[in-house]
């Protein structure tokens, strides 16, 4: 079977899923999102993610249909149907299908949607060589810890960046670092590792956890704290960690080079972290 749909329970193609044009997720993006892939056709850090989901729910007052070892197991099944090699699972929960009205409807029954598709590994040269990123204002709300399906400021700085030649946008907010578009971003002073502290400014990422976990196995301080764009710019290295892009050596930001020396390289603690990261899950 090729790409799974899942709607409310109910396992299909995923051609043939879908969900009503009342449906608060469209009408609002009121509604919470995760982003789960395998590694081995095993789902990487399951639990963590549907941890996230079950407080990201909770933060907009809805509650999960299932429990969490239910939305496991269909997460489980739903690989296993794709029957491919690498799958990309969504899982996404919106407040239901209602008379537009932005107060919460009386008796919605949340929409539960699932995608399982093939997950394509990013370009290994990519890996290798790193990515030039933009900065650009913070415009996101002011709950960047809830994983809302409302990822309009998302979508428009990740085309900026496009347009731009860039992989990836960080976003600054009253002059600091907060994160990427779709990525967390960490930097790297004097063997140090920083990144912003988790908060309502970021999202908690769950590559950002086992990253910090292995900087720590490897011996590296980590700061949990902000930094201006002033500081960020005399990073000697700079890197994005999410599910999508693992570990990411970034080479050049806004023009100007990063690495060692400037020598707009990945450094040596981004390749240590990377290595690790690709122990972890290889
Ligand atoms: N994005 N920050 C933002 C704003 C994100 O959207 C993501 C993930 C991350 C990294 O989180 P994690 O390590 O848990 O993947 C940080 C997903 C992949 C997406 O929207 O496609």
């Amino acid at each position: 079977m090729p790409d799974i749909g899942f709607v409310n329970g109910r396992f299909m193609p995923l051609e043939e899923a879908t969900v009503s044009v009342e449906d608060r997720g469209f009408q609002f993006g009121d509604g919470i999102y995760e982003v789960i892939r395998t590694y081995h056709g095993k789902p990487f850090q399951l639990d963590a993610h549907l941890a996230r989901f079950e407080r990201s729910a909770k933060a907009i007052e809805l509650s999960l249909p299932w429990s969490v070892h239910q939305w496991a197991t269909h997460v489980r099944d739903g690989i296993t149907r794709s029957g491919y090699a690498e799958s990309k699972v969504y899982l996404q929960l919106t407040r239901g299908a209602a008379p537009r009205d932005h107060v919460f409807p009386a008796s919605a029954k949340p929409t539960a949607v699932m995608t399982v598709r093939e997950m394509k590994p990013m370009d290994s040269a990519i890996q290798t060589s790193g990515v030039a990123v933009m900065t650009m204002d913070d415009w996101r709300w002011g709950r960047c810890d809830i994983k809302s399906v409302n990822l309009l400021a998302n979508v428009m700085a990740r085309q900026k960046a496009k347009q731009a030649g860039a992989f990836e946008a960080l976003f600054i907010r009253n002059g600091q670092v907060t994160e990427g578009a779709v990525s967390n971003v960490m930097m790297v002073k004097a063997g140090r590792v920083l990144t912003a502290p988790e908060g309502e400014r970021i999202l908690s990422g769950v590559t950002r956890t086992i990253v910090l976990e292995l900087a720590h196995k490897e011996g590296l301080p980590v700061e949990e704290r902000f930094v201006s764009s002033d500081e960020f710019l005399r990073a000697d290295e700079i890197f994005l960690t999410g599910t999508t892009v693992e570990v990411l050596p970034v080479i050049r930001v806004d023009g100007k080079a990063i690495g060692p020396g400037g020598s707009g390289k990945p450094g040596p603690v981004t390749k240590r972290l990377q290595a690790a990261f690709q122990r972890l899950v290889g």
